[in-house]
């Protein structure tokens, strides 16, 4: 604030969405966003996230919307998005995302567009049905081990048209390799 760095513990119950979108984010999406219970929306498209969609992001219930469309994103749809029972908007489209598209619940109410430009997804909505190989499976993620040694967000959102957080929100995200994470947060 005003030149001081302060370090929030805890995420302020304001701060409902989180718009990451447009930035040059590499590395996973880290498991522990599924614990920022409040959100309403999360934004990420547009980086180059890669590795799976962590199951953790089942535990965003109050999530309305979801973007994590335009990365890099690889292995199965978890079935634990089918949790998030007040999602309206879910887009997944243009990552390499493969299997089956879970369904039931507010999966059922998704279109194509959510999901187009993947590598391999089936099932409904999709015209493309799946084989036998995918039958109840929990199929096995893709495990990418090339971020050993932890990674960075480097979040330096004025300046991008693109994505911002909230409007008020200026910082950055430091993700170390143990997985705890540091937000520091600048106040405008
Ligand atoms: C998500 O919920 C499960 C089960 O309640 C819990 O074990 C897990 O630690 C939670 N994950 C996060 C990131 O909060
Ligand atoms: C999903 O995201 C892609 C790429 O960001 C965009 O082109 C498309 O319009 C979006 N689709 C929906 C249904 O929001
Ligand atoms: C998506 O749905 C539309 C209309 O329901 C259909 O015309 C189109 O072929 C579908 N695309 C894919 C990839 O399934
Ligand atoms: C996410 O951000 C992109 C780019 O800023 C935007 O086009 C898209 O509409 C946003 N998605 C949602 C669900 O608001």
């Amino acid at each position: 604030m005003k030149g001081y760095e302060l370090e929030l513990v805890h995420i302020l119950t304001i701060l409902v969405t989180l718009d990451f979108s447009c930035n040059n984010f590499s590395g996973e999406i880290p498991v522990f966003l599924g614990g920022l219970n409040a959100l309403k929306g999360l934004n990420i498209s547009h980086n180059m996230l890669r590795g799976t969609i962590p199951s953790s992001l089942g535990n965003l219930t109050n999530l309305e919307w979801l973007d994590l469309s335009a990365n890099k994103l690889s292995g199965n749809i978890p079935l634990q998005l089918t949790d998030l029972i007040w999602l309206e908007i879910l887009n997944l489209s243009e990552n390499k995302l493969v299997g089956p598209i879970p369904n039931g619940k507010q999966f059922n109410t998704f279109s194509n567009d959510s999901f187009k430009g993947n590598l391999d997804l089936c099932g409904f909505p999709l015209s493309k049905p799946c084989n036998e190989e995918y039958e109840g499976s929990t199929m096995e993620q893709e495990n990418e081990s090339e971020d050993a040694n932890g990674f960075t967000w480097k979040v330096v959102l004025l300046g991008y048209g693109c994505g911002f957080v909230f409007g008020i929100f200026i910082g950055y995200i430091n993700f170390f390799s143990n997985g705890r994470a540091s937000l520091f947060v600048k106040w405008l």
